[in-house]
């Protein structure tokens, strides 16, 4: 099979906001405790973080991470979480059913957060508190002194303010599951009081209202022209939140996904330009997919009700989710000029890249697509067209066997090829014109493939699935001749000389 991929770097999408490799720490089983918090734990350093977890974050490049969550964040009281350690409450968690012992809060996830190299967004609790606490909140979180919540903060150790710059307003108010569970009326009226306020206490932040759950909600659409109509004003960027799974372990259709979330990203941009338009409005929203992943291996796992952070949503992930999640990042950078925040749900044990027992913490088969996007996906988004075969799969027409995207990056002087080989047979030979980057040349070709499309990585068997380097690529006169192995994840890389 062959295929081609078009590119002229006159013809741009726009700049990746880095945030779009953004990630997510809920208060939710072992994200927080045992995952980056373990005090006792050989590795933890003076506060009880874990270093190999961290250095694992780190290796990430995750510019902000969403926390604490998530359904957990709407009934957080955050004042729980700061102060004395010994005089923090337990409090009986309903979102998940488990008891929150507080040992952890806003000011030591600051603390987490400067150590590895990131960025809080920080969710206000709108489903059961309203506009005082969200105020009081910020004030503790970002004024710097002279009043009650910010001469709080630096009684409890923290003289600096935290400074968040980006603030979730809710999480998922249209899921009736959620506690304080709203009609996009209520919501939005909401999310513009909240928002007005939080903006007179400081103008400098910007805020992200809750779009739908996910674009299979029956008030999908209506929902974020409704919630806009109310907070358009106040708002810089609606959420989407989405989950895959392979239930029917239908490998061509699973990983044909991606469409799907393509098709949700251009719904939500023409939704708020509906909305933009209606209003007269002179600024264009921009999108926060800030809920992202493969999800599902865990479902049916038993909890124990009311424990202190059980084991919950462990999902083990198998190299074909590490396929769909390489052509998620993908379907992302070629929305770059409207998604400009985006972040992979979650970070740390909860359905997510980085693994931990109390004997070590390994890199999931998820963790490597998006290494490489956070490590090399920086700088200008080319309009790539790719003429490639097609197949139909059960939910889905005419999906191409390569996903591609092409980034340049003048000051680094990179050119930088992702592509996803979804076809399970063939390798995909593709050809590529770069004559306009004849100064460049071929660094070097990674590839992770595997032949098993379930093969994991476990705490035994680290390295099943593991980034190869191809020396199959050519670049000569001009033209990029790339070999794509079947069922295969790859980034090519070409610097200037
Ligand atoms: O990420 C897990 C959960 O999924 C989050 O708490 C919620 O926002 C979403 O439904």
């Amino acid at each position: 099979m062959k295929a081609e991929i078009i590119i002229d770097k006159n013809f741009i999408i726009g700049d990746v906001d880095r945030n779009i490799y953004g990630s997510f720490i809920e208060h939710l089983g072992r994200a927080v405790y045992e995952g980056i918090y373990q005090p006792g734990h050989e590795t933890a350093d003076e506060q009880g973080f874990r270093q190999d977890t961290l250095e694992l974050v780190k290796e990430l490049q995750v510019p902000i991470v969403r926390y604490p969550g998530g359904n957990f964040v709407s009934n957080y009281f955050w004042e729980d979480g700061v102060g004395p350690r010994d005089r923090r409450k337990k409090r009986m968690e309903i979102a998940w059913r488990v008891v929150e012992t507080n040992e952890v809060g806003l000011d030591e996830f600051a603390d987490w957060a400067k150590k590895a190299n990131t960025e809080v967004m920080m969710a206000v609790n709108l489903g059961t508190r309203g506009i005082s606490d969200a105020l009081n909140l910020l004030e503790y979180c970002n004024l710097e002194k002279g009043s009650y919540y910010s001469d709080m903060r630096i009684a409890n150790g923290h003289e600096q303010p935290h400074a968040f710059k980006m603030w979730c307003l809710g999480n998922e108010m249209d899921g009736p599951w959620q506690t304080g569970h709203k009609t996009s009326y209520e919501y939005g009226r909401l999310a513009s009081e909240v928002g007005r306020a939080m903006k007179i206490m400081d103008p400098s932040i910007k805020l992200v209202a809750s779009g739908s759950s996910t674009s299979s909600m029956p008030t999908f659409a209506s929902w974020e022209a409704e919630v806009l109509n109310e907070c358009y004003d106040e708002v810089d960027y609606l959420s989407l939140h989405q989950y895959y799974n392979n239930i029917d372990n239908d490998s061509a259709d699973f990983l044909a996904r991606n469409l799907e979330m393509d098709h949700f990203i251009s719904s939500v941009v023409s939704i708020c330009d509906f909305v933009k338009a209606k209003k007269r409005g002179k600024k264009d929203i921009m999108l926060s997919f800030d809920e992202w992943n493969v999800w599902y291996h865990s479902n049916n796992a038993p909890v124990q009700a009311w424990s202190e952070h059980p084991h919950q949503l462990e999902d083990i992930y198998n190299f074909e989710d590490a396929l769909l999640v390489g052509s998620l990042l993908i379907t992302l950078l070629r929305h770059c000029d409207r998604v400009k925040c985006a972040c992979l749900a979650q970070l740390v044990n909860v359905i997510a890249p980085i693994m931990t027992s109390d004997t070590g913490a390994w890199r999931q088969t998820i963790f490597y697509p998006f290494l490489d996007c956070s490590n090399y996906g920086n700088g200008t988004v080319l309009n790539t067209i790719v003429k490639a075969p097609v197949y139909d799969s059960k939910n889905f027409c005419d999906v191409p066997y390569i996903d591609s995207v092409v980034l340049v990056n003048d000051e680094e002087g990179s050119v930088t090829i992702f592509a996803v080989n979804k076809n399970q047979e063939e390798a995909i030979e593709v050809t590529s014109d770069l004559r306009q980057f004849d100064n460049y040349s071929l660094k070097w070709h990674k590839v992770l493939q595997h032949n098993d499309l379930k093969a994991v990585n476990t705490e035994e068997d680290p390295w099943q699935v593991v980034p190869q380097l191809s020396y199959s690529t050519v670049f000569a006169a001009g033209k990029l001749f790339m070999n794509l192995e079947k069922q295969s994840w790859n980034v090519i890389r070409l610097e200037k000389n």
